[in-house]
């Protein structure tokens, strides 16, 4: 596995990738939901490229960009036993140059639900910066977790609507024994909010076994598991469509949740069938 830093390093040892490439974007803090993304993207590519990088674009003023997690040294072992080839961890100037970029890539309708109804602005930057690796890297595949369901929609979209001529692949999430979605920030949680935190999933475990009785049966049986647990502030808990629009009766639905716990904004999802 070669690591680079610089572009021009980058550009020097994308040339030695036999194809197709595989990409799996990430910003580092890997843990075993980035592996199975690169386990994914090894099964199925010539090469394998991650990228290492926390953008600051996607960040609000107010959010973490400052304490995100860098775990470089523990990243770059678990890429190597993952199966990349070529990791790329570049410097904010290398990505973004001429500074931050003026030209970005607007999300559209999709970009205002949901996490972007909370955090305006995050989805036009990471939609600019995938676009940038995908013209950087020009992968075949990009790879994302279905942890960040409305993240890998959006990117599918971008891909289809801007022609971008990649494939992009959804890698179902890895969970913890008792749960809980594995998050780059399950760090931020104290052990009393570690156990907290499990009422996200235990809610869409309870909202998706609900299924039978219907949109609202899902709805209640999810929100009453979240009410019950205190310190576990929602932000939202919504049953949409597999694309995201509004449910439409018997086609495959998506019940997705996000909530404040401690000082973790921690978001998870499952898919329900009816
Ligand atoms: O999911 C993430 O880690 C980031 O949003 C991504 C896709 C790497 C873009 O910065």
């Amino acid at each position: 596995m070669r690591v680079v830093a610089s572009r021009a390093e980058f550009f020097a040892a994308r040339e030695d990738l036999d194809g197709p490439v595989g990409l799996v974007p990430t910003m580092g803090a890997l843990h075993d939901g980035h592996g199975a993304l690169i386990e994914a993207a090894r099964a199925a590519s010539g090469s394998v490229v991650v990228t290492i990088f926390v953008n600051p674009l996607q960040f609000a003023p107010h959010e973490d960009l400052e304490r995100y997690p860098r775990t470089l040294e523990a990243d770059l072992a678990r890429c190597e036993s993952a199966g990349a080839d070529l990791v790329w961890a570049p410097s904010v100037a290398d990505v973004y140059p001429g500074g931050p970029a003026r030209v970005r890539v607007e999300p559209g309708p999709l970009g205002e639900i949901l996490e972007g109804a909370v955090r305006p602005g995050h989805f036009a930057g990471v939609l600019t910066v995938v676009a940038k690796f995908f013209g950087l890297v020009r992968p075949a595949v990009g790879f994302f977790g279905e942890k960040d369901y409305q993240q890998l929609t959006l990117v599918r979209q971008m891909a289809a609507d801007l022609d971008l001529m990649v494939a992009v692949a959804g890698v179902p999430t890895v969970r913890e024994p008792d749960g809980l979605a594995l998050s780059s920030r399950n760090r931020y949680l104290s052990g009393d909010e570690r156990r907290r935190a499990t009422a996200l999933s235990r809610a869409l475990f309870a909202g998706r076994a609900a299924a039978a009785d219907g949109e609202q049966a899902v709805l209640a049986a999810a929100r009453a598991v979240l009410d019950a647990e205190p310190g576990v502030v929602r932000d939202y808990l919504e049953l949409r469509a597999a694309d995201l629009g509004p449910v439409r009766g018997g086609a495959a639905a998506r019940l997705l949740v996000a909530a404040r716990v401690g000082a973790a904004r921690l978001i998870d999802n499952v898919p329900v069938t009816w």
